[in-house]
C-alpha cells in the first residue's frame, strides 16, 4: 500500500483531511442539500443512496426548515441574478436536509453524482436526472470547490457536529 500522510482530525469543517502523494488521493468534505421538491415527494433516502453508492459518506446531516434570510445569505452569490428571488422562495418553501458528504474528491464526485445543474442537461443515472422537476427544483445543491465547501459546511454545522 502507497504511504498516506492522515492529518489529525481538527474538525475543522471543509478541510483536506488525509493525501496520498503517490497518486494524489485527496479526502474532502462537501455540502449538500437535499431540497424541498425532493423532500416533499420523500426522495430523502434514494437520493443518500446514490451518495452512498458513489463512495461519499454521510458524516453529517440535519433536516432543518431554512428562513428567508438564512437563505438569501446562503444564496448571496447569485443576489443580482434574476432568478435569486424565485431561489430564494423555493428554498423555504419546505423542509431541507443540509448534509456534510466526505470522500475522495468529494466536491467533483458529489458533482457527478448531481448532474446538470439544469435536469434536461443531466445525464442518465444522476439524481438530477432522474428525480429534479425544474431548473429551481432540481433536488440537490452541492458546493462548487474547496473554499466554498469549507464556507458552506460552517455555515450549517459547528464542528462537533460532524461524526467520522
Ligand atoms: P444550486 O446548485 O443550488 O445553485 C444555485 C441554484 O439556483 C441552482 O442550483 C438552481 O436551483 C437555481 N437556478 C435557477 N435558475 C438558474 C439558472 N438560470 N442558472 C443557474 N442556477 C439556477
Amino acid at each position: 500500500m502507497d504511504s498516506m500522510i492522515v492529518a489529525p482530525h481538527s474538525g475543522m469543517p471543509g478541510t483536506q483531511l488525509e493525501m496520498n502523494f503517490m497518486e494524489t488521493k485527496v479526502v474532502e468534505r462537501t455540502l449538500s442539500i437535499i431540497k424541498p421538491d425532493a423532500t416533499r415527494r420523500n426522495l430523502t433516502g434514494k437520493i443518500n443512496s446514490k451518495f452512498e453508492e458513489a463512495g461519499l459518506r454521510i458524516v453529517a446531516q440535519k433536516r432543518i426548515r431554512m428562513s428567508a434570510e438564512q437563505a438569501g445569505t446562503f444564496y448571496e452569490v447569485h443576489k443580482e441574478r434574476p432568478f435569486y428571488a424565485e431561489l430564494v422562495e423555493f428554498m423555504v418553501s419546505g423542509p431541507v436536509v443540509v448534509q456534510v458528504l466526505e470522500g475522495e474528491n468529494a466536491i467533483a464526485k458529489n458533482r457527478e453524482v448531481m448532474g446538470a445543474t439544469n435536469p434536461e442537461e443531466a445525464d442518465p443515472g444522476t439524481i438530477r436526472k432522474e428525480f429534479a422537476v425544474s431548473l429551481t427544483e432540481n433536488s440537490v445543491h452541492g458546493s462548487d470547490a474547496t473554499d466554498t465547501a469549507e464556507k458552506e459546511i460552517s455555515f450549517f454545522f459547528a464542528a462537533l457536529e460532524i461524526v467520522v
